[in-house]
């Protein structure tokens, strides 16, 4: 058995043994569905963009037309793509019993798209548009109809107010409900997956430490290395799609043998 087989074997073991799973995902559990994350060295969107002039609220209220431009391209990608293997297997894993719930940092909606339940959008959703003014959400689709036919700042039927895409823009504080569901999630499980976060976005990134700090395990698969990487009992250093298929095979034969 090479290292790579070894390190799967244990990941395997961790789940098995562990009562509470929960996942949290970030961009890399995308990135196999062709949607760039942030920080990834060459293809991530902050080589390409300035965080400050896009995706902030402050960018979005003061030029949204050019904002907007930007975000439909993203949005496009998002709505082109298609779960991967990695998301699948979460799935597999979920009706095996041992994934109680992901909370994820993504807003492409690819979880619920294959079928995992239970899943906490902590940075909202790209699908949804939602008024700033009155808090009516749409179906994304409300805005993109105003802007494909040059309004460059989508209003909501209700009220007037500008509409926004229903994702957490950078000066903008996380819903509280879904805050308190991601909590309760962390407080109620024993062992927390990361898959695919660079750990580097708070409040999010406190999610492992939390974790950590009231005796839950840790277990990592992401290509980069992280600040977390000393406190797991197990890091894969490799693909998402790659690899979760692979541990979820070796849960599912492990459960079988019990
Ligand atoms: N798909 C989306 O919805 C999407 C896309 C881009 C950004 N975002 C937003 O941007 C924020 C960025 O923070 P973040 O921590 O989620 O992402 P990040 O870009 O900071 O980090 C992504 C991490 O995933 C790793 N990675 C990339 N591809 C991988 C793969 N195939 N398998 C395993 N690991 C892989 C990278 O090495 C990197 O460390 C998020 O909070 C999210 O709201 C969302
Ligand atoms: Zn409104």
């Amino acid at each position: 058995m090479d290292e790579l087989e070894k390190k799967i074997e244990k990941f395997a073991d961790l789940i098995v043994e562990a009562e509470n799973i929960v996942v949290l995902t970030g961009a890399g559990m995308s990135t196999e569905s062709g949607i760039p994350d942030f920080r990834s060295p060459g293809t991530g969107l902050w080589n390409k963009v300035d965080p400050d002039k896009f995706a902030s609220i402050h960018a979005y209220v003061s030029d949204t037309g050019k904002n907007l431009r930007f975000m439909l391209e993203l949005g496009m990608t998002i709505f082109k793509a298609k779960p991967h293997q990695g998301h699948k297997a979460l799935t597999k894993l979920q009706r095996l019993g041992k994934l109680d719930g992901v909370m994820t940092q993504n807003i492409d909606g690819l979880h619920q798209r294959a079928r995992t339940k239970n899943v906490i959008e902590l940075h909202g959703t790209a699908n949804e548009a939602i008024c700033m003014r009155c808090d009516t959400t749409y179906p994304i689709t409300a805005l993109v109809n105003q802007v494909v036919h040059n309004n460059s700042s989508p209003t909501c039927d209700k009220c007037n107010g500008l509409l926004k895409p229903n994702a957490v823009f950078f000066g903008e504080a996380l819903d509280s409900d879904t805050l308190k569901k991601a909590d309760k999630m962390i407080a109620d499980c024993d062992l927390l997956i990361v898959l695919g976060s660079s750990l580097l976005v708070y409040p999010v990134a406190f999610y492992p430490r939390t974790a950590i700090s009231k005796g839950s395990k840790l277990a990592i698969l992401n290509i980069q290395k992280t600040d977390l990487d000393s406190k797991a009992e197990i890091v894969i250093h490799a693909k998402i799609g790659d690899i979760l298929p692979k541990i979820v095979k070796d849960v599912e034969e492990k459960l079988e043998e019990r």
